[in-house]
C-alpha cells in the first residue's frame, strides 16, 4: 500500500475500499477478544475457515475476526451479518451445522441462540438480545463490525476522518473548544475535563511536550480498556493524533500493562500500519504535522496506572508516585508538559470530531455527556462490558442489562471505582450513576469496575479484601498510606476473626481521615473508601461481628461453625466420606457428627450434603448444640425439607 499524502488519497481509498465489499454477501464475524479465546475462539474461526473450503462456499460467504463484544461470558460469539444472527458459546464442531442449515438453508440452530432468562424463548438477533437492548454502544459498537488487525476495516467504517477534519477544516483552536464544549470528561477515573488538561499542557513552557494513552487498568475485575484497545485500536490512535496536533506534541506513549499481550499485539500492530499508510510519522497526511508513537509496556502494577508513576515509569525508572507541586500537565515525562488520558476518553474524540458536541450532549447528562463503559461483574446474570449513558441508574445497569441476580438471592450491595471505590447500598439503585453522584457518595466512578454482590456477601470481609489488595499495592512511599493501610488490614482482619474491639470502628474511621489528608498520591487518599462506604452503609454488619462474634453473611471463618441437625441427618455418609480432615464421624443408621477440634470450616459438608436433607447447616454467633454422637437416625418421608441451603 502507498502512502497516503492527503485527504483527497483518503477518501479515494476510502471509496475503493467500500466498492470491494458485498454488503450482502454474507460475513461470519468471530470475536477474537481475549475473553473469546480462552473458549478456543482461534478454533472456530480456523474450523470456519476450513469447512467453508469443504463445503464449497468460498464466493456465498466471508469470514472475519472481530474484536470483543462485551459478553465474554457467552464466548465464543459469533455473529452472522447482514442479518445479525448471533451464536453463542459456539465450538468447533457446530461449525458444520451453521453452515449449511443458516448460510445454505437460511435457518436458524437454536440450540446456539440466546435463551431470555425469564421466558426461555431463543433470541436470534444480537441488538434484541436484552444484554445489549438497553445499552449505547457509541464506543465500543465498532468492535464487531472490524478486524481490529486491519486498517482497511477502520477506513472503510469512516476512520481517520475525523483527523483530517482536524487538520484540515478545523484546526488547532476549533479542535480544542469542541472538545471543550463537548464537556469531555476523563474516563481515567477522576473526570478532569479534558479540553482543560489539553489546553493547560498546550500553553505550559518546555518542548517537547508529550501525549499518553493510559492503558494500565490495574482494578480487579475491570477490562473495558483492555477490550476497547485490542478491539478497535485505531480508534484510540486517531484520537491520540488529533490531541497531539491540539497541543502540540510529536512524540506519543500507549502506556500498557504486558499482561494484556492481545491489546500490546493490535495496538503495535495498528501503529504500524497508520505509519506505513502516513497517518503517523512525518508530515500526515501532507499536513505538515509529524507526530509517532511508541508502546511502552507495564510492569503490572496498579499504582502504576497514577499519571506521575506512570511517566516515572515511561522514563525507565520504577513507576512509583511522585509529589505533585507542579500537575503532570505542566511538568510530566522528563519534565516536559504531558497530556495522559485514558483509552476511553482517547476513543472519543473522533467521534465528538465526526459527529459534532450537540450529539455528544445529547447523550447522558449536561455535566456529564457522552457514554461510560463498566465492567459489570460478580453476582450478577449477565457479565460483561455494558456501555450506557452516564446518568443511567445502577438499577438499570444490574437489573435490565445484567438481569438481576442469580439463583433468587437478594442483591446487597454494588462496588464501583476499583479497590478505592466504595459499596452502594440496595437503597441507592436508583442513584444515575456519573463522576458526580457517585463521588457524593462516597464511591467513585475509577475506570469503570462495578462489581455486584449478593446476600452471601459479607460486607466486612469486602472491606478487608480491598484493604489487603491496596496494602499490597500500595508503593509505600508515604507513611499514612503505607502504616494506614497496615493497620486498617490489621483491625479488619481482627474484627474478621472475633477479636474485634468496641473502639474498632472509631480507630478505622481516623486512620481514613489521616490517609486522606496527609497521603502521597490518590491511592491513598482514596484507599478508606472501602471502609468509609462499608462502616456508613452496613455498621450492623461490623457491629455485629464486634459485639456478637457473629458474621450475618456467614463467611468469615473464624466465626461460624458447621453443624449436623441430628432429626434431618439420614445418615447417607457422603459428608463422612467427603471430609478432607477427617473430622466426621458416625457410620451407617447413626447421626453423623462433625469434631469442632478438627473442623477446617472449608465447607465440603456443607456443600455435599444432598438439598433434599438439607442436615448440614452454618452457624454464627451461636452455641454449638450438645454431642449427638451415637444417636440413631429418625428416618425422614423423601421431600419434607425445603430445597434451599439454610444460611446461618
Ligand atoms: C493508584 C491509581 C491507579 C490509576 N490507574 C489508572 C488506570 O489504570 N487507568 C487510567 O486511565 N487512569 C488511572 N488512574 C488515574 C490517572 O492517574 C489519571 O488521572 C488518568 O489516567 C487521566 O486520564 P483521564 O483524564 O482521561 O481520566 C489511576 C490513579 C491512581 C491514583
Ligand atoms: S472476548 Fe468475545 S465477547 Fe468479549
Amino acid at each position: 500500500m502507498a502512502r497516503l499524502e492527503s485527504p483527497a488519497d483518503l477518501e479515494r481509498f476510502r471509496q475503493q475500499l467500500i466498492s470491494h465489499r458485498d454488503p450482502n454477501l454474507p460475513c461470519v464475524t468471530i470475536c477474537s477478544g481475549t475473553g473469546c479465546q480462552a473458549y478456543r475462539a482461534e478454533d472456530v474461526a480456523d474450523t470456519f475457515v476450513r469447512e467453508i473450503e469443504k463445503q464449497g462456499l468460498k464466493k456465498k460467504v466471508s469470514v472475519r475476526p472481530t474484536g470483543c463484544h462485551g459478553f465474554c461470558e457467552r464466548g465464543p460469539i459469533v455473529v452472522i451479518f447482514p442479518q445479525e444472527i448471533c451464536y453463542l458459546g459456539v465450538s468447533s464442531k457446530d461449525i458444520p451445522e451453521v453452515l449449511s442449515q443458516t448460510i445454505v438453508e437460511n435457518r436458524l440452530v437454536d440450540r446456539l441462540l440466546y435463551k431470555d432468562i425469564k421466558t426461555g424463548q431463543s433470541i436470534a438477533y444480537e441488538s434484541e438480545i436484552p444484554f445489549y437492548k438497553s445499552q449505547n454502544r457509541i464506543l465500543l459498537g465498532n468492535n464487531r463490525l472490524i478486524n481490529p488487525r486491519s486498517i482497511d476495516d477502520y477506513i472503510a467504517l469512516g476512520g481517520y476522518s475525523a483527523l483530517t477534519k482536524a487538520l484540515f477544516e478545523l484546526g488547532r483552536d476549533k479542535v480544542l473548544q469542541m472538545i471543550k464544549d463537548a464537556n469531555l470528561r476523563g474516563r481515567g477515573g477522576g473526570g478532569f475535563p479534558t479540553g482543560i488538561k489539553w489546553e493547560t499542557t498546550r500553553n505550559a513552557p518546555g518542548e517537547p511536550k508529550y501525549v499518553i494513552v493510559n492503558a494500565d487498568e490495574g482494578d480487579p475485575g475491570a477490562y473495558m480498556n483492555r477490550s476497547l484497545l485490542e478491539g478497535n485500536p485505531h480508534s484510540v490512535l486517531e484520537g491520540l493524533i488529533i490531541g497531539a496536533y491540539v497541543i502540540g506534541s510529536n512524540q506519543g506513549f500507549v502506556y500498557v500493562r504486558q499482561e494484556y499481550p492481545l491489546a500490546v499485539q493490535n495496538v503495535a500492530i495498528a501503529i504500524e500500519q497508520a505509519r506505513e499508510y502516513g497517518l503517523l510519522g512525518k508530515n500526515i497526511l501532507g499536513s505538515g504535522f509529524n507526530f509517532d508513537v511508541k508502546v511502552h509496556r507495564g510492569a503490572g502494577a496498579f499504582v502504576s496506572g497514577e499519571s506521575s508513576a506512570l511517566m516515572t515509569a515511561i522514563e525507565g525508572r520504577v513507576g512509583e508516585p511522585r509529589p505533585k507541586y507542579i500537575r503532570t500537565a505542566v511538568s510530566g515525562i522528563e519534565g516536559k508538559p504531558s497530556t495522559l488520558n485514558n483509552v476511553e476518553t482517547w476513543a472519543n474524540v473522533p467521534l465528538i470530531m465526526n459527529k459534532g458536541v450537540d450529539w455528544f450532549k445529547s447523550i447522558g447528562s449536561e455535566s456529564n455527556p457522552g457514554t461510560k463503559i463498566f465492567s459489570l461483574v460478580g453476582k450478577v446474570n449477565n457479565t460483561g462490558l455494558v456501555e450506557v449513558p452516564l446518568g443511567t441508574t445502577l438499577r438499570e445497569i444490574i437489573f435490565d442489562i445484567g438481569g438481576g441476580i442469580p439463583k433468587g438471592k437478594e442483591f446487597k450491595a454494588v462496588q464501583t471505582g476499583g479497590p478505592s471505590g466504595g459499596c452502594i447500598p440496595r437503597s441507592m439503585l436508583d442513584m444515575p450513576v456519573d463522576f458526580d453522584e457517585l463521588t457524593k457518595i462516597g464511591s467513585m466512578m475509577g475506570s469503570g469496575g462495578m462489581i455486584v454482590m449478593d446476600e452471601d456477601t459479607c460486607m466486612v470481609d469486602i472491606a478487608r479484601y480491598f484493604v489487603n489488595f491496596l496494602c499490597e499495592e500500595s508503593c509505600a512511599k508515604c507513611v499514612p498510606c503505607r502504616e494506614g493501610l497496615r493497620q486498617m488490614l490489621i483491625i479488619l482482619n481482627n474484627i474478621c476473626s472475633g477479636k474485634g474491639k468496641e473502639q474498632d470502628i472509631e480507630l478505622l474511621q481516623e486512620i481514613a481521615e489521616v490517609m486522606q489528608d496527609a497521603s502521597l498520591c490518590a491511592l491513598g487518599t482514596t484507599a478508606a473508601n472501602p471502609v468509609l462506604s462499608t462502616i456508613k452503609y452496613f455498621r450492623d454488619e461490623y457491629e455485629a461481628h464486634i459485639r456478637e462474634k457473629r458474621c450475618p453473611a456467614g463467611v468469615c471463618r473464624e466465626l461460624i461453625t458447621y453443624y449436623i441437625l441430628p432429626e434431618k441427618c439420614q445418615a447417607c455418609l457422603i459428608c463422612l466420606r467427603n471430609c478432607p480432615a477427617d473430622a466426621i464421624s458416625g457410620s451407617k443408621g447413626i447421626v453423623h457428627v462433625i469434631d469442632q477440634t478438627k473442623c477446617t470450616k472449608c465447607g465440603t459438608c456443607f456443600e455435599v450434603c444432598p438439598t433434599r436433607f438439607e442436615a448440614v447447616v452454618k452457624l454464627s454467633g451461636e452455641p454449638v448444640l450438645a454431642s449427638t454422637a451415637g444417636t440413631k437416625v429418625t428416618r425422614r418421608r423423601r421431600g419434607k425439607y425445603g430445597q434451599h441451603k439454610t444460611g446461618n
